[in-house]
């Protein structure tokens, strides 16, 4: 694995851009739309839980969410996520706004993590808890515990909360307005990210990506990706929050042959860690029948971006293939080259999350949503784009020729996603196509990997 010019750039605090308003392509039909709801959010902040935090997908929601001016609150148990990642998230956005944002160091797989995170749980005591981690240690270690035990009795004192948030979530649309009597981010009266009280979205990313992965230890893919959701589901709905946004797969689309792939078309799960995130969109089905609640499924398309683990066995192929490229090793392709994907930018995908939680089209809700480009592109392309782009970055960058191998079990052969009824419902509207994703991605690495 190539992986020196990363180790020797981990922890370095380089503030990737965010999806935040600022970063957008103007001009766009959903830019509007995206627009708008960042710009209510800002005027009128709510309370997130972004769980898998400390993971890719995560660090930008976080990073997004705190530019806005929202109070997050963050759990992750690190198993896959990283605490430079939070570093970064904290050099980028500044302290003022860090100090909106609480980690909870928990496993999903651990329902008083879940509850606890989400606002419903007493009895705290045994998480580790950062605070808005603004000690001079960083993530590690500051207030561990004391925070966490506050949050559990500020909970006793707040259980009306969760009832208000209980009808409301009983109730079509939440037109986005703030609860009653909601103080702003800033104000030091006012309620602070971890005092207790339900958080009013949840944005869940935590669990093991990979299909690779689930394939060696589908127990494990299991009890984390299955049971840590359904422990998810199950303390959101005690809290009472608002609208519970999961990351759904299209590993989901399995053996079904059609493209672009529209959400009701589905084949047979190819992997483990598919039927995971199918288990998934079925929970949340039943506990929006059976309990009232608002849930949206993003079905994401191979993420990439910024901050993505480049290391390990399991890396995703476009980090992986840029440390390869930047330690000039050959880039190791699994089978013929054919294989197409519908890469999707990071900010992309930030912006759907946006979307799904503060929708207020009844229709909107209850749903599951392809969050991509609508684009296609085989491998051998996305190397080729690679190769040139990273030698504009990089003069010194010496192109090497792709190995071919074996193809990989579990993987589909193609995938090209329909968002128009993400356009249609959400108001969704990528702002990047892989070639502008792409520039700002290898930008970032290769600044990491030159330690600016
Ligand atoms: N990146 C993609 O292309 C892609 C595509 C489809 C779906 N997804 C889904 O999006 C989500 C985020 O993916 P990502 O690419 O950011 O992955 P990631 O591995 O960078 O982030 C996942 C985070 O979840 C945390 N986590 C894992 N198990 C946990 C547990 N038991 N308790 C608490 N935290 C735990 C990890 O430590 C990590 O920080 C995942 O649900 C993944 O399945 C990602």
């Amino acid at each position: 694995m190539a992986a020196g010019a990363f180790e020797r750039a981990a922890g370095a605090a380089q503030g990737a851009p965010s999806g935040a308003p600022t970063g957008l392509i103007a001009g766009g039909p959903a830019a509007g739309a995206y627009a708008l709801a960042c710009a209510r959010l800002a005027q009128a902040p709510h309370r997130w839980l972004v769980t898998g935090v400390a993971g890719f997908i995560g660090s930008h929601l976080l990073e997004t969410l705190l530019n806005l001016g929202q109070e997050v609150r963050g759990l992750d148990n690190f198993m896959t996520g990283h605490r430079h990642n939070l570093e970064q998230v904290r050099a980028s956005v500044g302290e003022q706004a860090w100090r909106r944002f609480t980690f909870i160091e928990g496993d999903i797989r651990d329902p008083q993590a879940c509850a606890c995170a989400c606002g419903a749980g007493d009895g705290m005591a045994g998480f580790a808890s950062m605070a808005g981690m603004a000690g001079a240690g960083g993530v590690a270690g500051a207030g561990a515990g004391a925070d966490i035990a506050s949050i559990g009795a500020a909970h006793a004192a707040h259980a009306g909360h969760a009832g208000h948030h209980a009808g409301h979530a009983a109730g079509a649309s939440d037109g986005g307005e703030p609860p009653d009597g909601r103080a702003g981010p800033d104000d030091p009266d006012g309620p602070g990210a971890g005092d207790g009280v339900a958080v009013d979205y949840v944005l869940h990313q935590a669990a093991l990506g990979s299909v690779s992965r689930s394939l060696e230890d589908p127990l494990l893919c299991h009890a984390v990706n299955v049971s840590g959701f359904l422990n998810m589901l199950a303390a959101a709905r005690e809290a009472g929050v608002r609208r519970f946004v999961y990351a759904a797969s299209s590993a989901t689309y399995g053996d079904h042959p059609d493209l672009p792939k529209v959400e009701q078309h589905i084949g047979a799960p190819l992997s483990p860690y598919a039927l995971s995130k199918y288990v998934n969109e079925l929970y949340a089905q039943v506990y929006a029948r059976c309990y009232a609640m608002q849930t949206v499924g993003l079905r994401y398309f191979n993420v990439f971006g910024p901050r993505q683990d480049p290391l390990g066995a399991y890396a995703a192929v476009i980090p992986r293939w840029i440390a390869a490229m930047l330690d000039n090793e050959a880039v190791l392709i699994h089978g013929d080259g054919a294989t197409s994907r519908d890469f999707c930018f990071v900010h992309n995908a930030v912006q759907a999350n946006i979307l799904a939680a503060t929708g207020t089209d009844p229709a909107a809700v209850n749903q599951v949503y392809n969050v991509a480009v609508n684009a296609r592109t085989s491998l051998t392309q996305l190397h080729a784009t690679m190769q040139q782009m990273l030698l504009a970055a990089r003069p010194q960058h010496v192109p090497q020729a792709p190995q071919y191998g074996e193809f990989r079990a579990g993987d589909v052969r193609h995938s090209q996603a329909d968002i128009a009824k993400a356009a249609r419902l959400l108001g969704y509207a990528p702002t990047h196509d892989l070639a502008q994703g792409l520039r700002h991605t290898i930008a970032w690495y290769v600044a990491q990997a030159d330690g600016a």
